[in-house]
C-alpha cells in the first residue's frame, strides 16, 4: 500500500541538533530539518507528521500510531538504532503490516565508532539512507514516491 500520510520520527538527543557535535552532524538545527522535510513533502504530495523524543516509550508509541494509521515512516532512531530490540520490534509491525520504513542517519555510522556498525533496526527496515545530512530525510521522501 502507497500511504501519503509519512510519520518523520526523531529519536533522542536529536532535539540538540545544531549545537550537538557539529562537526559530526553539522549547523542545521532539528527545526532546519523539519522545514526542509516539509517542502520537499509538498514537492512530492506527501503529509508529514514530524516528531522528536528523548523517550523510548513515547517513540514505540508513535511507531504504533503509524501503524494503526496505515502511514509509512521515516526513522532515526538515533542512538536506539544500536541496542533498541523494542524499537526494532515495532518497526517490524510497520512493515509486516504492508507499509514502509525507511531508516534514517544524518552521518555515516558506518565510519564511526564500532558500537555504531550494528543497526537492530536494519534487518526490519524497507531500507536505510546514511551519511547525507538532512539530505538522508530528503532521499527517504524521494524513496517513498518510487
Ligand atoms: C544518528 C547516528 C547514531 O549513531 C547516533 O546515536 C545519533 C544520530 C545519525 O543521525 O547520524 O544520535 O542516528
Amino acid at each position: 500500500m502507497t500511504a501519503s500520510l509519512v510519520y518523520v520520527l526523531n529519536g533522542p538527543n536529536l532535539n540538540r541538533l545544531g549545537s550537538r557535535e557539529p562537526e559530526i552532524y553539522g549547523s542545521q538545527t532539528l527545526e532546519d530539518v523539519a522545514a526542509l522535510v516539509s517542502s520537499e513533502a509538498d514537492r512530492f504530495g506527501l503529509t508529514i507528521d514530524f516528531r522528536q523524543t528523548n523517550d523510548e516509550a513515547e517513540l514505540i508509541g508513535w511507531i504504533h500510531e503509524a501503524v494503526d494509521r496505515g502511514a509509512d515512516v521515516v526513522l532515526n532512531p538515533a542512538a536506539f538504532t544500536h541496542y533498541s530490540y523494542a524499537v526494532r520490534d515495532a518497526c517490524a509491525l510497520v512493515t509486516d503490516g504492508g507499509a514502509r520504513l525507511i531508516e534514517v542517519h544524518l552521518s555515516n555510522p558506518a565510519t564511526r565508532e564500532e558500537f555504531r556498525h550494528t543497526s537492530v533496526v536494519a534487518g526490519v527496515a524497507t531500507g536505510t539512507i546514511a551519511g547525507f545530512g538532512s539530505g538522508s530525510y530528503l532521499l527517504a521522501l524521494r524513496a517513498l514516491t518510487l
